[in-house]
């Protein structure tokens, strides 16, 4: 078994964040004020990495919230904002928490959303998640095609220009890189830039479709996505395909992953050479991202992108032959 397995904090309990009462008081006071009752329960959730606040909230009046809030100041709040815009603006059908309030209070950025009761998914092989999760991203495009949301960026504008890594890691290879990207690095390079000539499209993208974003209720097993905070307009297959080094990292092969998504239509579209480079780019972006020193408060950060790399060299690997 991987030593690797002992020494990572579980699916959702990736983040370090401030508790309730750690919060500034005129936050909670404001907080308090929109929600309109007292707050008696407050859950901190680990999944994601930032360091912003997220918490489940029980009410004096039984009702339930979640809330995210983080300094308006701090590097990440611009996402916050974004998040904010687009949240408050997904039509009811998209399978997404919706946004009560967001604001700005005692210098923190607050968005308050309707609770969801539910789990993150468990897409180790065999595991009944994966066909609730497939089909709820797939259905999920398909509503989001074409975008709903006017003014988003186009995915050359945003995702391509950062989801890569090999070129820069070619121009100066680290010195604890593998034997196999070693080898491989010059034509790993050239492969990780086509599926950006691909990327652009008229779906709404979420962009960051992974297992903490995700959530399956407890009461009826519905699929939903959380964190719409790097949202952008792109061709449909990359929201989808993103469940692809998600379902190797946590167990399955590259053959019985891909083979999960065979059927959903934005999958079956896409073209093959298209897909390899994207497990490149990847594998690339995790690679270079995890020898990075880690950001101020965010631990695990560098450790789940070293293992997500082996997941993406290992599709990659899968894909290619090499
Ligand atoms: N509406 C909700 N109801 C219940 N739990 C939620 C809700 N939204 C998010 N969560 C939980 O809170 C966690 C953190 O939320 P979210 O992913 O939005 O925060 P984040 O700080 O942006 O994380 P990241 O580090 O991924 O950017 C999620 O992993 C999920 O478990
Ligand atoms: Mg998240």
């Amino acid at each position: 078994m991987p030593s690797d397995l002992f020494d990572h904090p579980p699916l959702g309990f990736t983040a370090a964040r401030p508790s309730w009462s750690d919060l500034p008081s005129e936050l909670r006071d404001l907080i308090t004020t929109r929600l309109g009752s007292a707050v008696v329960t407050a859950d901190v959730q680990g999944g994601g990495f930032s360091p912003g606040a997220a918490a489940r909230l029980g009410l004096a009046g039984g009702d339930r919230a979640f809330v995210k809030a983080i300094p308006a100041d701090h590097v990440l709040a611009g996402k916050y904002q974004v998040e904010a815009e687009t949240a408050d603006r997904l039509p009811s059908a998209i399978p997404a928490p919706r946004l009560r309030w967001h604001g700005t209070s005692a210098g923190w950025i607050v968005l308050i959303f309707d609770d969801i009761e539910g789990r993150h998914p468990d897409l180790s092989p065999g595991s009944a998640d994966i066909p609730t999760v497939v089909p709820a991203v797939s259905d999920m495009v398909e509503l989001l095609t074409p975008s709903p949301l006017s003014g988003l960026p186009q995915a050359s504008a945003g995702r391509v220009r950062w989801l890569h890594g090999w070129r820069e890691l070619a121009d100066s290879p680290p010195s604890d890189l593998g034997g196999w990207e070693q080898q491989h690095l010059h034509e790993l390079a050239d492969l990780e830039t086509l599926w950006g000539r691909h990327a652009d499209g008229t779906t709404l993208v979420h962009g960051d479709i992974r297992p903490d974003n995700l959530l399956i209720t407890t009461s009826n097993r519905t699929g939903f996505v959380v964190d719409w905070a790097q949202p952008c307009q792109g061709a449909a297959w990359q929201d989808l395909t993103d469940l692809v080094p998600h379902l190797i990292m946590a167990g399955n092969t590259p053959g019985a992953a891909e083979k999960a998504l065979v059927g959903a239509r934005a999958w079956d579209l896409v073209p093959s050479d298209v897909i390899t480079s994207y497990a490149a780019a990847y594998a690339g972006y995790w690679t270079r991202m995890s020898r990075q020193p880690a950001p101020p408060g965010v631990p695990n950060l560098r450790n789940y992108q070293r293992r997500a790399a082996a997941a993406a060299i290992a599709w990659t690997r899968y894909r290619t032959g090499w």
